[in-house]
């Protein structure tokens, strides 16, 4: 099983547990690298530490972004440590004896430079967009047509994403007005995992109609740490303006 710690807080994962009767829970902790559980058995642990495996990106746009692409993974599974490492390394165990089909996925020395500078200043990253992500909640939680994010009462989060559930009918003219003024904004994500392509022999054994609903009603804006106090106003203005 697959628990996709979405947007920067951490997915339920006790829950999980309670269904997944042993399955083992791999954390795609992509979008939450830094978010911690705050309440039930893991609290105090972070997003990526609980599961059989975690997974992290270092992605550029992620909380910890490297100026590249890069990722790795976690485990207190020492065996599946070894095997992932000998995958990531085009299956060697020893240079040159493969044993079984891998990849070159390691991450390349440039990289791990760059991210070993910048997880210095990732709690100050993270303070930053929390502080954002407060101004923004103040600003549109007023709003009618407006659902801010919502915070699990069993983590903190950490804002890699702000994204907002506006009606679907407006959300492309929303988007094109943002455009207008000059502000970005993304759709995470247009196509739910169940409609891409890739898994359409899956189809059709559920109805998704929350994640379709989902995904026709939801737009992120820009939470970067760099904003400018008098960037996050204009965005704050724009919004509220378009929404009044
Ligand atoms: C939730 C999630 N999982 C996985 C990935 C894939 O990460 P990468 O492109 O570094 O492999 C991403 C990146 O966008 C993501 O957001």
């Amino acid at each position: 099983i697959i628990a996709v710690h979405l947007y920067g807080q951490c997915a339920d994962i006790e829950s999980l547990e309670k269904i997944a009767a042993g399955i083992p829970i791999v954390e795609d902790t992509a979008q939450a690298f830094g978010a911690k559980f705050i309440k039930g058995k893991y609290s105090g642990r972070f997003a990526g530490t609980v599961g059989a495996f975690g997974t992290f990106s270092f992605f550029p746009t992620k909380n910890l972004g490297a100026l590249g692409d890069g990722g790795a993974i976690s485990s207190t599974n020492a065996d599946f440590l070894a095997k992932a490492k000998s995958i990531a390394s085009h299956g060697q165990r020893k240079k040159y004896e493969h044993h079984v089909l891998g990849l070159n996925s390691r991450l390349d020395p440039i990289q791990a430079a760059a991210l070993a500078v910048k997880l210095k200043f990732l709690p100050e990253a993270l303070s930053a967009k929390a502080l954002i992500s407060e101004q923004y909640l103040a600003a549109f939680q007023p709003l009618k047509q407006v659902v801010v994010p919502e915070t699990a009462s069993f983590s903190n989060h950490t804002y890699h994403q702000f994204t907002l559930t506006i009606p679907s009918e407006k959300r492309d003219g929303f988007a094109e007005y943002m455009r207008e003024e000059g502000i970005s904004t993304m759709v995470y994500y247009p196509i739910p995992l169940h409609k891409q392509k890739a898994y359409a022999h899956f189809e059709p054994r559920t109805s998704l109609a929350i994640s379709e609903k989902l995904s026709r009603s939801v737009i992120s804006i820009p939470v970067h740490e760099a904003l400018a106090p008098n960037d996050i106003l204009a965005i704050k203005d724009a919004i509220t303006k378009y929404f009044s």
